[in-house]
């Protein structure tokens, strides 16, 4: 099947600011409207509670809205579980971001490229032919001191001062990515050429990305859309759609518009009111038409190039090679999780 050849199909309907902030959705009947009023009702009370970091009113607002909207819906989909487990996403990333740098009206979110002397890196780009050999595709590798104190110093107080939390290094992986290794992110592109650009749907998610070779848009390149770095980001939506990604949207990855056709996730997701029809699969959502037409920045570059963003709220894609392979060591900084955790288990109960 030829890219040029698909068309836009139903679940392709979305704009780019439906799932980053609130639709302009065609709203069909009544029904559809209550469920939009609702829904930004939840989200206008949610901002508040953000602003304030004070948590028990909105959960009281919620529970009685989403007790509205159950009576409100034959829908099997839409019971006291899938809200209830909405609300503890939600909670969950109030908590997460309450304290961060973030001006949520005109939000800039991190990025930062900078560059390693590949000296430093001999033996992370050692381990390269190795895994080239045995076609391992992911090396978990220790972190000497060396890397560490470099990413340190450029990186941790502009997160640590971006959270208000204290981060720390764990490990890094080395990730080889080559066209002969099939994967499920592969054939979603067969469906829309954008189709692997997503937010990632861990909060926590600070990605760094170094190469250790060179890398371009053609071996799996880094790359990003331009205008995800400030838009604003609904978090009532998106703890909407990480219900529906983890419960519903499995077709996605089929990349076989007859598999998803036939998929019974499928159907149930497209019975969900429309304003909830959101994924954090951005790109498929939106559809290729709608998608082209924001700038998408590639981040190429050398053994040593390297770059940290904000995965939670950064449209991106890790790069999929078309000509050559890739090898780079992902790094992620590890978070005080569990403090979050306990607190929503105490607000919860
Ligand atoms: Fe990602």
């Amino acid at each position: 099947m030829k890219i040029s050849n698909l068309k836009v199909y139903q679940f392709q309907t979305f704009n780019i600011s439906d799932v980053n902030y609130f639709p302009k959705i065609n709203i069909r009947n009544d029904h559809e409207r209550k469920y939009h009023d609702r829904i930004l009702e939840i989200d206008y009370n949610f901002m508040s509670a953000l602003r304030a970091k004070k948590w028990n009113k909105f959960i009281k607002n919620f529970n009685s809205i989403s007790d509205e909207l159950v009576r409100l819906d034959d829908n099997e989909a839409i019971n006291h579980e899938f809200f209830k487990t909405v609300l503890k996403k939600l909670v969950y990333f109030g908590l997460s971001t309450q304290n961060r740098e973030i001006d949520f009206e005109n939000p800039r979110y991190l990025i930062k490229n900078f560059k390693i002397d590949s000296k430093s890196l001999k033996k992370y780009i050692s381990y390269t032919e190795l895994m080239k050999e045995n076609n391992t595709r992911i090396l978990k590798v220790n972190l000497d001191s060396e890397i560490k104190t470099i990413i340190n110093d450029q990186v941790k107080n502009l997160i640590e001062n971006h959270l208000n939390e204290r981060i720390f290094l764990p490990w890094g992986h080395v990730r080889f990515s080559s066209l002969k290794f099939d994967s499920c992110i592969c054939k979603v592109r067969k469906l829309n050429p954008f189709g692997n650009y997503h937010y990632d749907g861990d909060i926590y998610s600070f990605p760094i990305i170094i190469y250790l070779d060179k890398v371009d848009k053609k071996n799996g390149g880094f790359s990003y859309v331009e205008e995800s770095l400030n838009s604003k980001v609904s978090y009532t939506l998106r703890a909407f759609s990480d219900y529906s990604d983890s419960a519903n949207t499995s077709w996605i990855l089929a990349g076989d518009i007859n598999k998803i056709r036939d998929d019974n996730n499928y159907h149930k997701f497209l019975k969900l009111p429309k304003i909830l029809q959101s994924s954090k699969a951005v790109s498929f959502m939106s559809g290729k038409n709608n998608f082209e037409k924001y700038s998408i920045k590639e981040f190429n570059g050398n053994a040593g190039d390297t770059i940290l963003f904000d995965g939670f709220h950064i449209i991106h894609e890790g790069g999929f090679p078309i000509n050559g392979d890739r090898f780079a060591l992902f790094i992620n900084y590890k978070f005080p999780r569990q403090h979050i955790n306990k607190l929503k288990s105490k607000i919860l109960t």
